[in-house]
């Protein structure tokens, strides 16, 4: 016995060192953590238990039979973040690049398969140089088993990918349909096709950095969601994000621990809002001011910043933050913040997290751009997502609540569940300016002072339409509050939302307007 466990310490320690010292040392060149080095930092202490350690890939081709290294260049199993259960995959790219052999990939689809039966997220660490190319089609395979399954998990539990080397080709997509994309700036990159292929084809001269970069896809694709300066630095926020995400569709999600009384009112809260209804102010103020500790975990800050979504706890009830910036674009509604918002309402929907929306929108973005890109479908994805949406929906309507904006933005009539407004609300077809250009045109032209026609108009349909009582009257708004009340009257709304019970008409599944 003794001898046999002698042989099982050897080659456990032999398959914790990768692809070996030299490879290694190049990794930390390179700014890199190692494959288990990244789950130390992932998962609570100790937690780790390794699956599949032994695995060994079966090629013959290219010399491959004279080189095996336990594990085949992906680490896997379960472990723990905050008590938590997480079965995860960390692509070691020691070995042969971390390229996905017909074994890795195996191993890849074990923890998947086991982390849907146990309900249970997956976090996956990318860091590879794509099929391993000895392999040939049987690699391939590989990668389909894990697109599907990564399908058939979505929505079932949350899934995570961490980008943290190379992930090119079609590779990319398993992270694509995977919730959250965290990368690295200055390490990670995500292209179909890298710069080489590029230049060939289209005669573009482009970095790694400026095509597939940690920044290019925070801001331009909106491809990733979070970027960090390091490695650390990422892998401790996807920590986070688990304060607030549930184990599953089944579960609900977890409970923020803080003291922050349920019945704190805000006095700057009354200042938040500008008195001209032209002028920007900032929402994330309103926010921070509402939620638990001021705190907001945001979702790809730097895309479309015309609106800002994010999840925070209101009251220890854990939500999904949606709310129209004023300070960007004065908060209009385009394509790239359709998509953004309908994808993480979608995800919230998911797993039962409620949406809180903080509404302050003048409408949709005019333009050739956005018409002839497809705004009234990416548009109707928005719609879409808060129309099927059956989770607790609340909505707060600080200002402007204009046009078809009105109605996507969580309106009653798509079954808010809870819609406010403050005193400073403005729920019209349009604004007064333009609302008076169409209706008075005429007479104003034909006036002797045309400017003071115009100002009597705006004034008259000001205080007929711009503000929150005609709304209220007819019950489109539950109640009009002090904006001081707008925390505890949110939490009052959640606790009672508790027990909500919806259920869309029972179907294979909606068609959404992709
Ligand atoms: C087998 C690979 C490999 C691969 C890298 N290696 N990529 N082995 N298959 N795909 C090996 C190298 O031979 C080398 O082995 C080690 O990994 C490190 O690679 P380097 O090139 O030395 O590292 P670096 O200079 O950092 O460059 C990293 C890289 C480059 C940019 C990822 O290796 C590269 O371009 N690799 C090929 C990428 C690619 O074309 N993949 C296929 C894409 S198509 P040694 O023994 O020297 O350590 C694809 C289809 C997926 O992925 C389809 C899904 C539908």
């Amino acid at each position: 016995m003794r001898k046999k466990l002698e042989l099982l310490e050897r080659r456990r320690a032999e398959s914790e060192l990768g692809g070996g010292a030299r490879r290694l040392e190049a990794q930390h060149a390179k700014g890199k953590l190692s494959a288990r080095e990244r789950l130390d930092v992932l998962l609570d202490e100790g937690s780790f238990v390794e699956l599949d350690r032994f695995v060994v890939h079966r090629s013959t081709d290219f010399g491959l039979d004279e080189q095996k290294f336990y594990g085949d260049g992906v680490v896997t199993g379960h472990g723990r973040i905050d008590g938590r259960l997480v079965y995860v995959f960390s692509q070691d790219f020691t070995v042969f690049g971390g390229s996905l052999s017909e074994t890795f990939a195996e191993k890849i689809v074990k923890i998947m398969d086991l982390a849907i039966r146990n309900g249970a997220p997956v976090i996956g660490l990318n860091d590879s140089g794509g099929a391993r190319i000895q392999e040939g089609v049987v690699s391939l395979g590989g990668y389909a088993e894990i697109f599907l399954r990564n399908t058939l998990a979505s929505g079932v539990i949350p899934q995570v990918s961490a980008i943290l080397g190379p992930c090119a080709g079609g590779a990319v997509y398993s992270p694509a349909i995977t919730d959250f994309v965290y990368m690295v700036r200055g390490t990670s990159y995500m292209f179909v096709t890298g710069p080489n292929v590029v230049k060939t084809v289209t005669h573009e001269d482009v970095t790694m950095e400026e095509l597939g970069g940690a920044d290019t896809h925070a801001a331009t694709s909106g491809v990733s969601h979070f970027t960090h300066d390091s490695e650390l630095a990422c892998l401790h926020a996807i920590r986070e994000l688990f304060r607030y995400v549930p184990q599953n569709n089944v579960d609900d999600p977890p409970r923020g621990r803080s003291t922050d009384p349920r019945d704190r009112r805000d006095e700057a809260l009354l200042d938040v809002v500008p008195d001209n209804p032209n002028k920007p102010y900032d929402m994330h103020d309103v926010i921070r001011r509402v939620v638990d500790d001021g705190e907001m975990y945001e979702v790809q800050p730097d895309f479309a910043g015309n609106i800002l979504c994010g999840f925070a706890h209101l009251g220890g009830h854990s939500v999904g933050i949606v709310a129209n910036q004023p300070a960007v674009l004065a908060g209009v509604l385009d394509i790239n913040a359709s998509t953004k918002a309908a994808r993480f309402i979608r995800f919230c929907d998911s797993f039962n997290i409620p949406l809180v929306t903080f509404e302050d929108v003048p409408g949709f973005l005019p333009g050739v751009a956005q018409e002839h890109g497809g705004i009234i479908k990416h548009g109707a994805k928005l719609l879409f997502a808060y129309c099927e949406a059956t989770v607790p929906k609340l909505t707060v309507i600080t200002r402007k609540a204009y046009g078809g904006a009105y109605d996507v933005m969580s309106s009653k009539h798509i079954r808010g569940d809870y819609n406010i407004a403050w005193p400073t609300g403005e729920i019209a077809v349009m604004g007064p300016k333009g609302a008076v250009e169409i209706l008075f045109r005429k007479e104003i032209n034909d006036a002797e002072d045309p400017r003071a026609a115009m100002d009597e108009r705006v004034a008259e349909y000001t205080e007929k339409f711009a503000n929150p009582y005609v709304a209220a009257a007819r019950g489109y708004v539950d109640d009009i509050i002090d904006p001081r009340e707008t925390r505890p009257r949110l939490i009052d709304a959640l606790d009672t939302l508790r027990t909500k019970r919806d259920r869309n008409p029972p179907k294979k599944h909606g068609n959404i307007p992709l």
